[in-house]
């Protein structure tokens, strides 16, 4: 950065810290709490409202999407109110506002920032241009438990990868500077470790030690301080008996006197009146004190401030210098969004919602969202001309709502494009299509006229296309299974057309991992496509009949079986790993084996200690060999770096991408270390035949971790390193740092 651009991000932070004060110092005690208070959405503007806003009293709203309606409540509070604060206007834009990218998980799954950026731009253009001006998102949390329903909108079970994707979602909601019309702010939730929620049931308690929070949880969003995110959203979560919404620890002791953080925090919704729920709070004011006291400067939803700050300050329990920062923090983002400077609603010329460049950009996001899981005898992709019957079964074949996923508030289910719809595009009057739903729902049961009609279809088919998982409203808030099979008679249905002979793929929609050891014996190829959003159709139709490839990777790992969980690639050894030859399967232990005899190690007789898919797979329609690996060096000074080579070959029968992955393992520890950590990745395209060398860079500063006295350090010692296409990588060498 130039002298004078520094000089002017400096004068621009003083005028800001300056216009802050100024209007501090004219606001009221009761002005200042309204600044603090956040409002849910009013179905009508009552009148008592719009003098809510008059008396200063509501210093934002969430989940008004009605333009109409901002306006008048925005001219309010400019013009009628004693100091003309402008409102901030929230809502959940979590992967898109109309126009629908995929899930999060499922953008996670292409490993690629820049478009997961592209994905949000476009998400915060059409938000912006309805007069939104904040987005809860995004959501960053650390999980490896696929029951639990909100992983849907987690970026994985990696922090190194969710700390990529979830800075790039934030870069692409602020854009490059906040107070553009089409920039909103961001919010890097749910502060922290809601990802850890017991038995993977929502809102359920969360019992994590400081090393693991340090280590995993918080690396994401230090990140997102570091990426100048906006404002933090603090958990429901109980966190090792401190309720999030009360716990100083997180929000003053790491965010701001660790972190530095200067950005503003909201509650979630009512989490700061739970406190009493959780057993925290004795009553409302109580909660409110523990909230403000932690440094919760926005209650969302519940009203516990506007209803006691005031008798805690004129009491001395809270000091006026506290209320003052909280609303500090606030104004700054306000000002930082330009809302103070630019007219209330300027509507500068937004590009049409929905227009095309937006839905290529969802095509595009849903494309490399895809994993391929299985393609037996290369069964994909599919030749049009080889096909003279092909039917088309599942209830998730021909619907855009359910292809949206969850957290779909404003997605414009009409502008959805299907994979029934672009398959027929696709193969047009060449094929006869036979479509059967299958079932009425995915969690139908019972074997029904549904059920018959699709083994018909089959019957009068050579290829067969299932289009099934999980409808939209089995995963995301509260919503969480304990059974993560393919729900209701989906295997059943599976299983008996398997037994025809057809050519069978099946795509899958669900908002989490899905435990498929079963279903994979049913199919020839499988593909996952998570909810993939507006785009879904032709994205999946162009890859089923290769006019694209995938080139998708878990961002999360599949267990074979719900009581695997948690289970995920950077484990630690523990003192007694499991190995191939350390275990017998529960099938195969002799009668009255004896007590040591199948093996002491760390494993599940009936699993096993493997995943079915591991973190980081995908096939893809070439294929890939890594070999060659080799150092720049083999030792480095603490402070140096290092560059790590590889070659990779494609000799498969198609061009493809290919995301090859960079993992370290600190062999020795202060504390124990995982057995493998993601440290890089890149993507790779490579034609039929070729064969590329890719080079990743290593400074010893990207090894460091928590030590046992929580501080922030790299150890000499010997370091593994793989590269690889998967967490499975073989292709190894180590080096030392000295
Ligand atoms: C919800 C969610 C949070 C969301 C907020 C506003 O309960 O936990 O992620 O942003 O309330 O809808």
């Amino acid at each position: 950065m130039n002298y004078n651009e520094s000089n002017t991000e400096t004068t621009a932070k003083q005028s800001t810290a300056t216009r802050i004060n100024e209007l501090l110092a004219k606001m009221t005690l009761q002005e200042k709490i309204g600044q603090m208070s956040q409002f849910a959405n009013r179905t009508e503007i009552t009148d008592d409202f719009r003098e809510a806003i008059r008396q200063g009293k509501v210093g934002s709203i969430l989940n008004e999407v009605d333009e109409e309606k901002l306006k008048e409540l925005q001219r309010i509070a400019r013009k009628e109110s004693r100091l003309g604060i402008p409102i901030i206007i929230g809502r959940d834009v979590i992967h898109g506002f109309q126009t629908m990218m995929p899930i999060p998980l499922g953008q996670a799954a292409s490993w690629n920032p820049e478009l997961i950026e592209k994905g949000a731009r476009v998400a915060a253009i059409e938000a912006a241009s309805s007069g939104i001006h904040w987005t809860f998102a995004p959501m960053i949390d650390i999980s490896r438990d696929p029951r639990w329903g909100r992983i849907a909108e987690t970026l994985g079970e990696d922090s190194y990868l969710t700390s990529v994707l979830g800075n790039a979602m934030i870069k692409g909601f602020q854009g490059d500077d906040l107070s553009k019309s089409d920039s909103i702010a961001a919010c890097a939730k749910h502060f922290a470790g809601y990802g850890y929620s017991e038995a993977g049931k929502d809102y359920a308690y969360v019992n994590i030690s400081e090393n693991e929070l340090r280590n995993v949880v918080l690396p994401p969003f230090k990140a997102a301080v570091d990426a100048n995110v906006a404002t933090f959203m603090a958990a429901f979560s109980d966190i090792n008996g401190v309720p999030a919404s009360g716990n100083e620890f997180l929000m003053k002791n790491i965010l701001r006197d660790e972190w530095n953080y200067d950005g503003f925090v909201v509650s979630d919704w009512d989490s700061v009146i739970q406190l009493i729920t959780h057993g925290f709070s004795e009553n409302e004011k109580e909660a409110a004190f523990e909230a403000v006291n932690a440094g919760v400067d926005m209650e969302m939803a519940s009203h516990t401030y506007l209803h006691n700050l005031e008798n805690l300050v004129e009491s001395g329990r809270i000091p006026m210098e506290k209320i003052d920062q909280c609303v500090s923090n606030i104004l700054k983002v306000k000002f930082d969004l330009g809302l103070f400077d630019k007219p209330d609603f300027d509507k500068i010329e937004f590009p049409e919602k929905g227009n095309n460049d937006f839905l290529q950009t969802a095509k595009q996001a849903a494309l490399e969202s895809i994993v391929l899981l299985k393609n037996d005898y290369n069964k994909l992709p599919l030749e049009k001309n080889n096909i003279k019957d092909l039917a088309i079964i599942g209830p998730l074949a021909d619907d855009g709502f359910e292809q949206m996923g969850t957290w779909t508030f404003d997605g414009k289910e009409e502008w959805c494009q299907t994979p029934l719809q672009a398959i027929k595009e696709m193969v047009g009057e060449d094929v006869n299509i036979h479509v059967a739903r299958g079932m009425e729902t995915t969690r139908s049961k019972v074997k029904d006229k549904y059920f018959e009609e699709a083994v018909e279809a089959a019957k009068k088919s050579d290829t067969v296309i299932f289009f099934l998982g999980e409808e939209a409203i089995l995963s995301g808030e509260a919503h969480c299974r304990a059974d993560i099979d393919l729900p209701g008679y989906q295997n059943e249905l599976l299983e008996e057309i398997s037994k025809l002979g057809k050519s069978t793929v099946l795509v899958i929609m669900a908002g989490r991992p899905l435990t498929l050891s079963q279903t994979e014996h049913f199919v020839n190829a499988m593909l996952f496509a998570w909810h993939p959003g507006t785009m879904g159709g032709p994205a999946i139709a162009d890859i089923l009949f290769g006019k694209e490839y995938p080139s998708g990777k878990l961002p999360v790992t599949f267990p074979k079986m719900v009581g695997q969980i948690p289970i995920y690639y950077n484990q630690r050894n523990s003192g007694k790993p499991a190995t191939y030859d350390s275990f017998i399967h529960i099938d195969d232990i002799e009668p009255r084996a004896g007590q040591t005899s199948v093996g002491n190690t760390s494993f599940h007789l009936d699993a096993g200690f493997e995943p079915q898919y591991p973190f980081g797979f995908g096939l893809s329609y070439g294929h890939f060999v890594y070999h060659n690996i080799w150092l720049s060096e083999g030792v480095i000074e603490m402070g140096g770096s290092i560059e790590i080579y590889a070659q990779l070959t494609n000799n498969g029968r198609f061009d493809s991408i290919e995301i090859a992955q960079l993992y370290i393992r600190d062999l020795v520890g202060n504390v124990t270390r995982p057995i493998k950590e993601l440290k890089g990745f890149q993507r790779v395209h490579l034609h039929v035949g070729e064969t590329k060398t890719i080079c990743f860079h290593l400074h010893t500063d990207d090894l460091a971790f928590y030590n046992r006295h929580m501080k922030l350090v790299t150890e000499p010692g010997q370091f593994e390193v793989w590269v690889g296409g998967n967490s499975d990588a073989t292709l190894r060498t180590s080096f030392y740092i000295k």
